[in-house]
């Protein structure tokens, strides 16, 4: 028997513009990758999958998988690369990538902002920026009205804390920072951006759909016998998974440490859940970690593994997402679900397995309407530069040569039939 799914829901691959387009070079991720030791083995983003010249050549193998939906991103930086100047011809070849989009059947979902920001907002302290607000808000009305009516589908920010925790905690992505109090202030830059932004697209837009991405795994205490780990993990799971979500709820930022912020304008700004889901995060007490507030992840062993050090395959944790986020009363959508596997053996068991526990969401009341697949090609991965490999499609960066892994036929007949066959 054939496993249905919800009519009209939606399926798609996810990307974002940084990690495809290529020569992004007015971003601050261009800047931070030229210094040695950022990203891993040296890699560089350089021409990424091209798109800025051909994403057209990629919008084809949507469709040819029966793709109905596709989130991708816009970069600030291309369309404002020096403060107030903004770029009509980078304007209007977003326009016709997301009517060739359109063309093919498949609905946009646009994100804002993804983990980049351009060098001139950068240079003026990013998120500690005063002006990052007003700033963000005018780029993202200006882009809004330019984009309408291909586009009323819009995610503010991808991953807010995770990103956030990346840049001002732990030093991995620029600006490099590895400063609590730094965080804390980027954090309710970024809360407030959100809100204005969700206003702006209002305001262009009545009738738009508008959310965040939230990465949400569950935390778990690998000596579930301790209370001492069990309340660690707890705290551990609000500040990670649901601290910023609530924000947009209620207007309150409420975190460990005494952590307490309002922003009154966010509450009431989200039309939506995004859910990015990968793994799970087991935690274990260590003394020696005072930054991470004693704690630290676990190296998983004895389980399923991707090709990430972080990477266990972990099904059970995103129907145990899908069931918490029902507490919000909004549509979900996963907006990112998949693991980097080069040689694709562990891929399609993931998709049916990640699947299988949309659909029990779906049946224990998770009003989820739609999955976006991380990612329709191997791209340029941060960090880990070119080493993790998340595609349906192979991509030889050099070459641009694309190759279907086994994955991207079962993908497929998934959106084709609407379900499991
Ligand atoms: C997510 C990011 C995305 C990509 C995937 C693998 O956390 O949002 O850009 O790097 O991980």
């Amino acid at each position: 028997m054939p496993m249905r799914f919800p009519e009209g829901f939606r399926w798609g691959t996810a990307t974002s513009a940084y990690q495809v387009e290529g020569n992004n070079t007015a971003s601050d991720w261009w800047q931070w990758e030229q210094a040695p030791g950022r990203v891993r083995g040296g890699d560089r983003s350089g021409q990424a999958c091209d798109w800025w010249r051909r994403a057209e050549r990629d919008f084809d193998l949507m469709a040819g998988i029966h793709q109905n939906a596709a989130r991708l991103s816009v970069e600030w930086s291309r369309l404002e690369p020096q403060p107030g100047r903004w770029d009509e011809a980078a304007e209007a070849r977003y326009r016709e990538m997301l009517g060739g989009l359109r063309q093919r059947g498949i609905e946009p979902l646009v994100t804002l902002n993804h983990f980049t920001l351009p060098q001139w907002v950068a240079d003026r302290g990013g998120w500690l920026w005063d002006g990052i607000v007003p700033a963000f808000a005018a780029f993202t009305s200006r882009f809004v009205r330019a984009a309408v009516p291909l586009v009323d589908f819009w995610i503010t920010v991808n991953e807010p804390v995770g990103y956030l925790i990346s840049a001002y905690l732990q030093g991995r992505f620029p600006p490099g920072r590895a400063n609590p109090l730094a965080f804390v202030r980027a954090l309710r830059a970024s809360v407030r951006a959100h809100a204005a932004a969700y206003r702006a697209i209002h305001d262009a837009q009545p009738a738009a759909r508008v959310g965040v991405a939230a990465y949400l795994r569950p935390v778990q205490p690998v000596d579930q016998r301790s209370s001492l780990h069990r309340w660690l993990a707890r705290r551990l799971d609000h500040a990670l998974n649901w601290m910023h979500l609530d924000a947009l709820r209620s207007g309150g930022l409420v975190g460990p440490g005494g952590l307490h912020i309002q922003v009154p304008e966010a509450a009431g700004t989200l039309d939506f859940v995004g859910v990015n889901y990968y793994t799970r995060t087991r935690i274990v007490f260590d003394l020696r970690r005072p930054r991470t507030f004693f704690v630290r992840a676990d190296r998983p062993y004895g389980v399923e593994m991707s090709d990430a050090d972080y990477g266990e395959v972990y099904p059970d944790g995103l129907l145990a997402m899908l069931l918490e986020v029902r507490c919000y009363g909004l549509p979900v959508y996963i907006t990112e679900n998949g693991l980097p596997d080069g040689d694709d053996d562990l891929r399609p068991r993931f998709i049916t397995d990640h699947l299988l526990r949309v659909a029990q969401a779906i049946s224990e009341g998770s009003p989820v309407r739609g999955y976006y697949h991380w990612s329709l090609i191997d791209n340029f991965e941060w960090a880990d530069g070119w080493g993790l490999r998340f595609g349906l499609y192979a991509l030889d960066p050099l070459t641009q040569v694309r190759t279907p892994r086994p994955s991207a036929a079962l993908y497929g007949e998934i959106c084709r039939q609407n379900g499991l066959p």
